[in-house]
């Protein structure tokens, strides 16, 4: 061995001795990430100062492993790998074949040309080199970690002890993504469990609550129709100037608004009469226009989107109307003195029709959501809270499903479906 190949390998070794340093030092700053972005910071940091590459990536394989997605970037190509090319497919690009086949990392001397790599993405990033070293977590691939130059850079190959240190980052690199995707995996699961047990509790509060509403809404129902049949009778045996008689007819009109009021409520327990037959949603509504336009203020504009196909359902027409002024009077309510607009618009789906009342609106926040279908909430001065109560009563009697989506200062849209059977 002479003298120069003497330094050349003692360089080696000191380069690989500080190398290891490093190594150590990534590994340490891993163990406190905490999300991807952390993630990548700390590869992009470790990369510039150790290899002095200046950009960096990392993408995950999909889980049918068909296409690479992107986890993130840094550097200067960095906004660019993520807007333009998030996901790259893996079955016509000969490098991520290679690299998913082989073992160990993959260089790319000049991107410009090199047939392994798809033209149309080197071309577009200006990439010269690429460095890809995959990453594995339990001998399975699931993504890679690459690092290169683009354009003005030049070439830049990287020397062996530099591609070893690259395979083991990225061996790190690997147990972490793993970590940070098993802990938002739960995160993601303890959300569903919480909505949907928020869910359960909301339906099962208005179950209750509709049994006691129509419960107590029969009872009185029947005891109204006494007190109208009682005040029927005395009306009959006094005579025609008796002065009591005026009493009687007040009482009488109270009692039909408090029977109203019952019917309201055995609606919303869905205990109201049915009358079921098959008709067209669309036409009805078509037909409805007139009335509706007529209810609303002048400064609320309705517009339709019934399309052309007829909509068929099995429902109660008398009541399916009730459900469409309601919706749309608190719309208009919702807009007020302003100016806005109220759309109405049928969407078929297979098995199901639609309705959407969409309004421009002052919205609801979203602890007001929560109580709005149940009987007697209302934010409003002289509001009665039945509206929606009985909508929902009736929606549920007919076997749909109504949902609300709004933000407060933003609108409303309320969807009812209706099974086609
Ligand atoms: N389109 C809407 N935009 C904003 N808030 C709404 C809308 N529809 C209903 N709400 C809210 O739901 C509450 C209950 O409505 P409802 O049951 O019809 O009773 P009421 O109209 O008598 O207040 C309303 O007071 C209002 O706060
Ligand atoms: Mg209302």
């Amino acid at each position: 061995m002479n003298s120069t190949d003497y330094d050349a390998l003692l360089s080696s070794l000191q380069h690989r001795e500080a190398l290891q340093q490093e190594l150590l030092r990534f590994g340490r700053t891993l163990q406190s990430v905490e999300s991807y972005g952390e993630l990548l910071l700390a590869i992009q940091t470790c990369v510039r100062q150790v290899l002095g590459y200046k950009s960096s990536w990392v993408y995950l394989l999909s889980e049918d492993r068909q296409s690479w997605y992107a986890l993130s970037a840094a550097g200067d190509v960095a906004a660019k790998v993520l807007s333009d090319f998030p996901t790259i497919p893996i079955t016509n690009i000969a490098a991520y074949n290679e690299l998913l086949s082989g073992n160990g990392p993959m260089v790319i001397e000049d991107a410009q040309y090199d047939d392994r790599i798809d033209k149309r993405i080197a071309v577009a990033m200006g990439a010269r080199t690429l460095i890809s070293v995959p990453m594995r977590l339990l001998s399975e691939h699931i993504g890679m970690l690459g690092v290169g130059t683009f354009k003005p850079e030049g070439i830049r190959l990287p020397r062996d002890e530099e591609l070893d240190f690259l395979e083991n980052m990225a061996r790190s690199v690997a147990a972490v993504a793993g970590r940070l995707k098993i802990s938002e995996d739960h995160r993601r699961m303890e959300w569903e469990r919480r909505d949907l047990e928020s869910r359960f509790f909301q339906a099962q509060k208005l179950e209750s609550l509709g049994m006691m509403a129509g419960g107590v809404a029969h009872d009185l129902n029947n005891l109204f129709q006494v007190i109208l049949g009682e005040a029927e009778m005395a009306e009959m045996v006094l005579s025609s100037d008796h002065p009591a008689l005026d009493n009687l007819t007040r009482l009488t009109k109270v009692a039909n608004q408090a029977v109203e009021l019952a019917e309201q409520m055995l609606i919303y327990a869905g205990r109201g009469p049915h009358a079921r037959h098959r008709f067209d949603l669309r036409e009805t509504l078509e037909k409805m226009q007139r009335l509706m336009r007529a209810t609303l203020p002048r400064g609320v504009a309705l517009e339709l989107q019934l399309g052309d196909a007829p909509q068929p359902i099995d429902a109660d027409p008398v009541q399916i109307r009730q459900v469409l002024m309601n919706l749309l009077t608190n719309a208009a309510e919702a807009i007020g003195e302003s100016k806005g607009t109220i759309t109405l618009s049928l969407e078929g789906a297979p098995g199901e029709v639609v309705v959407v009342v969409s309004d421009t609106g002052c919205g609801m926040d979203a602890k007001t959501q929560e109580r709005i279908f149940d009987p007697f909430f209302t934010t409003r001065p002289t509001g009665r809270g039945l509206g929606l109560a009985s909508v929902h009563g009736i929606v549920r009697a007919h076997g749909g499903e109504i949902q609300v989506e709004s933000e407060l200062g933003s609108g409303a849209t309320f969807r009812v479906a209706f099974m086609q059977r």
